[in-house]
């Protein structure tokens, strides 16, 4: 029996344990909602546009719209109170996992106010998307088409009359490839943690330098994949977040990236990193050993 291999199986299992969840995250309506990649925050969208359509004789889509439904949404446009998408019939936040995307108002209130904080802030999921292996998180299409569904299709163009930014729909597309590799590469990491895990249970039982030396590389190579997997989540969930603030300030859409994922997928990452410096301890001690036990006799110790 090697008790020392009962390390790097918890450091694995672990590993395999948050990895999945990674991928699993929000998923399901409240499993794990605050573990998205990135949140986008529409809950102000087109207010400066609503607001300034107020005074100027612009003829937009959007301005028409106020015309119609009449004074609800300027009203509440004026006072700032409620959101500006619900009122729209959009949802306050669109939050994209790995596999869909959630959607739901932010409660009690989007905009943190004097008896309100931010701290006090929750998401409240209504809705998630069916769970889609390399699915497209595309929120201008998402919203454009629940426009279509709430003040009637082809009134409000989202490009058009809110001036959707050219450089989100850009950064949209750059995300969506970029997704579908980190998709495939977390997939890849499972498979490759599922083998280390294997290997190391068995090892407990075979002991020997070769079996340290294959577990080693074993986990390092899972190490890698998963590592790059994080990276390029890392960096859609930062980019993302920082492409849709400097460009999405203009229309009143926000996002945040998710740090709590963020987390998640680097503890998984480093406990691979642990596991295979365990075996490579295993390894050079096993040689140690091998050198040690017939040149010493063990009772001089
Ligand atoms: C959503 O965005 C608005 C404006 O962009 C901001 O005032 C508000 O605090 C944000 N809400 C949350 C919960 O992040
Ligand atoms: C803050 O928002 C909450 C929820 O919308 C509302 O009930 C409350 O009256 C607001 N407080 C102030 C001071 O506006
Ligand atoms: C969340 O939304 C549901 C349905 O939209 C609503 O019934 C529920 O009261 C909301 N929860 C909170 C805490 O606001
Ligand atoms: C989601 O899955 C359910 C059941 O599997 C199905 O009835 C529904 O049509 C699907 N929704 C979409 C948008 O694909």
């Amino acid at each position: 029996m090697r008790f020392s291999a009962l390390i790097p199986v918890v450091f694995i299992t672990a590993s395999f344990i948050l990895a999945f969840l990674c991928l699993f995250a929000g998923s399901k309506q409240g499993f794990l909602e605050d573990y998205a990649v990135i949140t986008w925050n529409t809950s102000r969208i087109g207010y400066d546009v609503l607001d300034n359509s107020d005074s100027s004789s612009s003829s937009s889509g959007l301005t028409s719209i106020i015309d119609n439904i009449g004074d609800e949404i300027g009203d509440s446009i004026e006072g700032a109170i409620n959101d500006v998408a619900q009122d729209l019939g959009i949802h306050d936040f669109y939050s994209a996992h790995l596999m869909n995307y959630c959607e739901g108002f932010y409660t009690p209130a989007a905009i943190p106010n004097a008896t309100v904080s931010k701290s006090d802030i929750h998401k409240n999921v209504t809705a998630c998307s069916n769970r889609t292996a390399m699915y497209n998180f595309d929120p201008q299409q998402i919203i454009q088409k629940e426009l279509n569904n709430s003040v009637g299709s082809g009134v409000v163009n989202l490009v058009n009359d809110l001036n959707w930014p050219e450089d989100i729909t850009n950064g949209i597309r750059a995300l969506q490839v970029a997704a579908k590799a980190a998709f495939v590469l977390y997939c890849i990491a499972i498979g490759f943690i599922g083998v280390a895990l294997i290997l190391a249970v068995v090892s407990i039982f075979f002991e020997g330098r070769l079996s340290a030396l294959l577990n080693m590389l074993v986990d390092w190579l899972a190490f890698l994949v998963l590592g790059i997997a994080s990276a390029i989540a890392t960096a859609i969930a930062v980019k993302g977040a920082s492409v849709i603030n400097k460009y999405g300030d203009d229309i009143g859409v926000s996002a945040q990236q998710g740090n709590k994922f963020m987390i998640l997928t680097w503890v998984a990452t480093g406990l691979l990193l642990l596991a295979s410096i365990v075996w490579c301890f295993d390894c050079i001690a096993g040689r140690r050993r091998r050198v040690a036990e017939p040149k010493y006799n063990h009772s001089r110790y």
